[in-house]
């Protein structure tokens, strides 16, 4: 790919930086690699500095090709083609990139619609959730993962079903599949385990207003609402410093509030420990799926709401179905919140580039355990680690 660089109206040093860190990453040099998340922080910084400026998207477009985000290396290059950098370059550079995308019939249609990022996400939304209502996962998770790509430009995008499955197929054939989910699960607890619980405080602003958290906390404070028992015990596995519990007891009535037990289970000490001191209205038990299952952590023999979010997929298969079969006996109603495309899959699938995180084949899983799945609620707004909800009921009675 060959292209020449505009520049911009303005004089700005970082804008001088990432023509330097291109030129680094297009001589193959390793220093470029150090580089990146500073060239990711100043595109961002620019394009809200200089909004109006076409060549600070221009340069936004190639650093997000650079990270594999093709979404919005398309979506930037229409804004520099849209304020006015309608060059043989940039057209060239689009159309090459709208021709291998099956989506869009040419770069007119995708420029009409891409004249505001949030008006592309909705057509990608409407896509999603009516390829989800005639069951066809596979197409919904690729506008889901559209959304996801033009709402977190500094990652790259994700590859979707349709690959993971074939790569999953291909790694069961060849017996590697089995060392993909552990490789994964491993580079995931080494993460969560060593969490640095300094940044938890300021973490819990911005978790609590995503959407698709919000939208997790009212589907749950919703069931405990209709559902309206004298003492209902709402419990999370692996609820980290307890954000989920809050935001669904912040949801209910005081009245209620007062009925509910929330508990919260979670295997890193550290974090409970700053979870009690946020959270003093919420009890927490360490421990995680292992230690549950051994009774050593206790859990109570009849839980209303069981809540896992995000947790599944950083756990083994055949973790996740000892976890499920160990809940069904005594949970009425599960909610889970996760990855849920692969929901009916013939195998788990992991989750690439790199390997991020499992998505288990949940129909099955659940079925196996006893669980039988009350409904499955695409997210308003798919984002990366929470595409839906799924709601299913356990062997207890009466919620
Ligand atoms: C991605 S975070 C999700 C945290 C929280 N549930 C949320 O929605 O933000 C994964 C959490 O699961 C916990 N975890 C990891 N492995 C677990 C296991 N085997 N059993 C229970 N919790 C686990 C981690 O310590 C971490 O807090």
């Amino acid at each position: 790919m060959s292209f020449s660089l505009n520049r911009p109206r303005i004089v700005d040093e970082r804008f001088d930086f990432l023509v330097q860190f291109i030129h680094l990453v297009y001589q193959q040099n390793p220093q470029a690699n150090e580089l990146i998340s500073t060239a990711l922080a100043h595109c961002s910084d620019l394009r809200t500095n200089y909004p109006d400026d076409p060549a600070i998207w221009q340069l936004s477009s190639i650093v997000a090709r650079i990270i594999r985000n093709k979404e919005c290396s398309c979506y930037f290059l229409g804004q520099a083609i849209l304020l006015g950098l309608d060059t043989i370059d940039t057209r060239d550079m689009l159309n090459e990139m709208i021709a291998t995308d099956d989506y869009w019939a040419n770069t007119d249609t995708y420029l009409s619609a891409a004249k505001s990022r949030d008006g592309l996400i909705d057509q990608y939304k409407t896509e999603a959730r009516r390829h989800f209502d005639l069951g066809d996962l596979i197409t919904a998770d690729n506008f889901s993962q559209r959304i996801s790509a033009l709402r977190n430009p500094s990652t790259s995008e994700q590859n979707d079903m349709r690959t993971l499955l074939a790569e999953a197929r291909a790694r069961q054939s060849a017996n590697t599949l089995n060392a993909q989910y552990e490789n994964t699960v491993e580079h995931l607890h080494l993460f969560w385990s060593t969490f640095d619980v300094n940044n938890i405080a300021s973490q819990l602003k911005k978790y609590a207003i995503t959407p698709d958290r919000e939208q997790f906390s009212k589907i749950v404070s919703d069931l405990i609402h209709d559902a309206d028992k004298p003492n209902s015990v709402v419990m999370e596995v692996g609820c980290f410093a307890g954000f989920n519990l809050n935001e669904v007891q912040r949801r209910l009535p005081k009245k209620l509030k007062n009925k509910t037990h929330f508990i919260g289970i979670e295997p890193n000490a550290e974090v409970v420990t700053k979870a009690r001191v946020f959270f003093p209205d919420i009890e927490f038990r360490v421990g995680d799926h292992e230690a549950m299952i051994a009774r050593q952590t206790v859990v109570p023999d009849h839980i209303d709401v069981c809540i896992i979010s995000r947790v599944l997929m950083v756990m083994l298969p055949s973790d996740v179905e000892r976890l499920l079969h160990y809940l069904a006996p005594r949970t009425d109603t599960l909610v889970i919140c996760d990855d849920i495309f692969n929901l009916k899959g013939e195998m788990s699938v992991v989750r690439t580039p790199p390997n991020f995180y499992l998505l288990h084949n949940f129909s099955k899983m659940l079925t196996d355990a006893d669980f039988s799945i009350d409904n499955v609620i695409l997210a308003d707004v798919p984002d990366r680690e929470c595409t839906g909800f799924i709601i299913a009921s356990g062997l207890v009675e009466g919620f």
